[in-house]
């Protein structure tokens, strides 16, 4: 079955993740739960940070994918820095201690309190969107006395060719500036005691699939980069974002030796300049999965239904983008298929995860579960309907643990007086 691997399979018509049996998690654990590969997650970093090979790089984890704690230790492990974009992301990665002098900030709207924790801790860099978020900086700086570490975020205007809501390069998005607003920006600074600009970025979007929106923008941050050096500006990193697309359904996913190749050979005039890469979906999308149980089957006037305990509350991306992530059953995958439509339990027609998909049709309990679900799942996820969120699990070979307990009842209602 395609979007199994060696870390997700079946043996003997039970699915696995890695050597645990899903049925042996969903006992433990109860179900909806996220359960995530270790050795998948680390396949992954290695893939990118070798394909890379000698090229100066540092791939900074993007948070917003999957914060939890023993996800960033992990990476953190493994040689990756964070991306953040909020105090939150940032505490979340010196907490799983990932170094400030690894850690990029980016984001439109950072507060004066998220500035001057990042000044106070000594990150790599303050990837800075606006001219007012500069002069805000500046005055930060002054009054914790730290000169603030900076790079513009360049607005390159690339179409990343993916979903209008993930898009961020194009013309009218509301992240970075125009490159001719971003030389202002650095010339400006180079008078500036509180201000010393390290590095450049751009982020022009997430899943991109294909190469070429990459080398464009690269293209036109380069660029910028060339003008700034003739002018005795000397620039240490350049930072190209994430987005590195997966295999979400039937799409080609980016071609990372391509990708790799291309980033080695436009680089390779820039010995002094360390590039830094901000994925998140590639490293932690396909390792995780959700497990869920039917709860009910029904037939409609129009389609065979399948109610599962799992919400759009859990998993936001198909009622938010029409994402598609796949649903297979837990055991026996060869059983005979009909066409099925697959809901959650959320009071909403958008709560659908499978729409006229050919799957077996299910014994009441019966385990399934939802793939590609490692990134923007928990971290997106909410507790409407007043659902307490599921659990983590991370599973390691022939061993799992929880990594973040079931939400309580206690939980919805802990803060309200
Ligand atoms: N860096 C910056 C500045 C970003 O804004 C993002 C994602 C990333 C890195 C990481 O992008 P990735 O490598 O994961 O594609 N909730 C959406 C994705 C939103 C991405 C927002 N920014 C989804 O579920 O598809």
């Amino acid at each position: 079955m395609a979007h199994l691997n060696d870390c997700l399979s079946y043996r003997t018509g039970r699915l696995y993740v890695e050597s645990v049996a899903a049925e042996r998690i969903a006992r433990e654990a109860g179900t909806p739960t996220y359960v995530y590969s270790a050795r998948l997650i680390r396949e992954k970093f290695q893939e990118l940070d070798s394909a890379l090979g000698n090229l100066p790089h540092l791939i900074c984890y993007a948070l917003k994918a999957n914060p939890n704690r023993s996800l960033c230790r992990l990476l953190a492990k493994e040689g990756a820095g964070a991306d953040v974009v909020s105090g939150g992301e940032l505490r979340q990665a010196i907490d799983a201690g990932i170094r400030p002098g690894k850690i990029v900030f980016a984001g439109v709207g950072k507060t004066e309190d998220e500035i001057i924790l990042a000044l106070r801790s000594g990150i790599r860099m303050l990837n800075v969107e606006s001219q007012e978020e500069l002069e805000a900086v500046t005055r930060l700086a002054k009054r914790v006395k730290r000169p603030a570490l900076f790079a513009v975020r360049v607005n390159p205007g690339v179409d990343a060719g993916t979903h209008r809501h993930v898009a961020t390069g194009l013309p009218d998005s509301k992240f970075g500036v125009v490159p001719a607003e971003a030389l202002r920006m650095y010339r400006q600074a180079r008078t500036n005691p509180w201000l010393k600009a390290v590095g450049i970025h751009c982020h022009i979007g997430s899943q991109i699939t294909r190469v070429q929106p990459y080398q464009q923008a690269l293209d036109s941050v380069l660029k910028l980069a060339s003008k700034l050096r003739s002018e005795g500006q000397h620039l240490k990193y350049l930072d190209l974002g994430g987005g590195l697309g997966i295999c979400h359904d039937q799409e080609e996913p980016l071609p990372i030796p391509a990708f790799a190749r291309m980033l080695r050979r436009e680089l390779a005039a820039w010995p002094g300049l360390e590039l830094v890469l901000e994925p998140g979906r590639f490293l932690v999308a396909e390792a995780g999965i959700i497990l869920t149980r039917v709860l009910y089957r029904k037939r409609t006037s129009r389609a065979h239904l399948v109610i599962v305990d799992v919400g759009m509350n859990d998993l936001l991306r198909p009622a938010l983008y029409g994402a598609k992530h796949p649903v297979i059953p837990g055991h026996s995958p060869q059983r005979p298929k009909i066409r099925l439509n697959v809901a959650g339990p959320v009071c909403e027609s958008a709560d659908m995860f499978a729409r006229g998909e050919k799957l077996p049709w299910p014994k009441p309990r019966e385990l399934w579960a939802i793939l590609k679900a490692g990134a923007y799942a928990f971290s997106m996820s909410s507790q409407y309907n007043s659902r307490p969120r599921p659990p983590e699990v991370l599973v390691e070979g022939r061993n799992f643990r929880l990594i973040r307990a079931r939400e309580q009842f206690e939980d919805l209602v802990r803060h309200e007086r």
